[in-house]
């Protein structure tokens, strides 16, 4: 996956400065073009001889200084790139690259690229912490820069915490991920996806409502995927604690009816549909408009039955592919079966509630694909993100098979 690919890393100065030298020898290892890039603060940590001797390329630390090559050297860097790393990423270059600020060699190549980027951070907790550092990392998130978060650990200042540069094997597994991920990048260009996420909310009184444990983090991993793959996304979600995705058509929806009328409005010109969403079957029958007093005796609410909305598309799918989802607590594949047959889907995915590490809130999900010819596929714990890779994978195969 790695032979042969360009990787520019750019080192910042910080006593993890250690350890890009182990990431550089790992990743020549994998026989990867290695272009370092040092700031001055790198320097003072670690010579850049150490890095040339690793990478057995000259290392850049100078705008100004006489180039090695005829071109312009940050220009020459930013396009040869397939990926670039900033490892160790101090406070002070992801500050800089969030307000667009390009001073030195390091951040006019990072400004002046269009590979992606991978940003390691590694600095005291308490900096890594702060506010400002938060919202330059969350506002590169949502541009799409790469992150790993940092290790906890005993830090060198003494304080332990949260800051440690990661992993170098951690570091090489998230590029070789990422560039996975951005070599099938665009197999759904052109295409129109809808995706489901989060619960829906059905009110019982101004205050009250009935809800489900969904916190939207699988249906947005997969909105997320279908935009970095190329799609045109509607995200149609429920009520989330998560941050709307940077370039994804959003449409916020409280109940099931909203959902469903928020999805007939974009359906017709929809190419893929996923049902992410954990949507309530039942609302209560009468919402009263004033909050429901308490009194002496048990209160009774009547619920009404909630369309069942993958089922009425179904019923009028035509050659759309159509996705859902199964959450059970019991008789998983059994369930399951009968969804994808009983709502007309290509395939469904089945998550397990009753599994440490599968379904509601969970970072990960274990997950069972079920298809319309009955092809069953089982896959180990992932992370959300990857899971959604795995179904958009599929997603691309039966669109290649029409
Ligand atoms: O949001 P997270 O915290 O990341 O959790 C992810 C998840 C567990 C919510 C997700 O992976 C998931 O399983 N979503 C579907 C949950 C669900 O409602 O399952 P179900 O078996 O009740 O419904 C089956 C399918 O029918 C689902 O695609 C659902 O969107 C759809 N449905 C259900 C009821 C209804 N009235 N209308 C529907 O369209």
């Amino acid at each position: 996956m790695l032979k042969g690919k360009n990787i520019v890393i750019g080192v910042t100065g910080g006593i993890a400065v250690y350890k890009t030298l182990d990431l550089v020898s790992r990743l020549k290892k994998l026989n990867v073009n290695i272009n370092i890039i040092m700031t001055s603060s790198a320097q003072e940590f670690v010579k850049p001889l150490s890095f040339q001797s690793l990478s057995q390329n000259y290392v850049v630390t100078d705008m100004f200084k006489e180039p090695k090559t005829w071109d312009v050297e940050h220009i020459s860097l930013a396009q040869k790139a397939d990926l670039f790393v900033i490892a160790p990423a101090t406070a002070n270059i992801i500050g800089k690259i969030a307000n667009g600020i390009a001073d030195d060699m390091l951040s006019t190549t990072v400004m002046a690229t269009r590979a992606p980027v991978l940003i390691a951070p590694a600095m005291n907790t308490n900096m890594y912490e702060n506010p400002i550092v938060q919202n330059n990392i969350e506002r590169l998130k949502q541009l799409g820069y790469y992150f790993i978060d940092p290790a906890s650990g005993r830090l060198a200042c003494g304080d332990y915490g949260r800051g440690k540069l990661a992993a170098p094997e951690d570091i090489v597994n998230e590029i070789v991920k990422i560039l996975k991920t951005c070599s099938k990048s665009k197999d759904l260009l052109g295409k129109k996806v809808i995706v489901t996420a989060g619960p829906t909310q059905e009110p019982i009184d101004p205050v009250r409502y009935i809800t489900n444990h969904s916190s939207g983090k699988m249906g947005y991993s997969l909105a997320e995927a279908a935009r970095k793959r190329g799609a045109e996304v509607i995200l149609i979600s429920g009520p989330t604690n998560l941050k709307k995705p940077y370039d994804i058509k959003t449409v916020d929806i409280v109940t099931a009816n909203d959902m469903y009328e928020a999805i007939l409005n974009h359906f017709d010109d929809a190419d893929i549909i996923i049902k992410a969403a954990a949507v309530s079957d039942y609302r209560p029958s009468n919402i009263s408009n004033q909050k429901i007093k308490k009194s002496n005796f048990d209160l009774d609410i009547k619920l009404t039955r909630n369309p069942d909305i993958l089922y009425e598309l179904g019923k009028k799918k035509k050659n759309k592919i159509l996705v859902g989802f199964a959450a059970e607590t019991n008789d998983l594949m059994n369930n399951a079966i009968k969804k994808v047959n009983k709502k007309n889907l290509d395939f469904i995915v089945a998550n397990d509630l009753s599994q440490q590490g599968a379904g509601f809130k969970e970072e990960t999900n274990i997950v069972t694909i079920i298809d319309k010819k009955g092809k069953i596929e089982k896959f180990d714990k992932m992370k959300k993100d990857e899971v959604a890779d795995i179904i958009l994978d599929k997603i691309v195969d039966l669109l290649n098979q029409e």
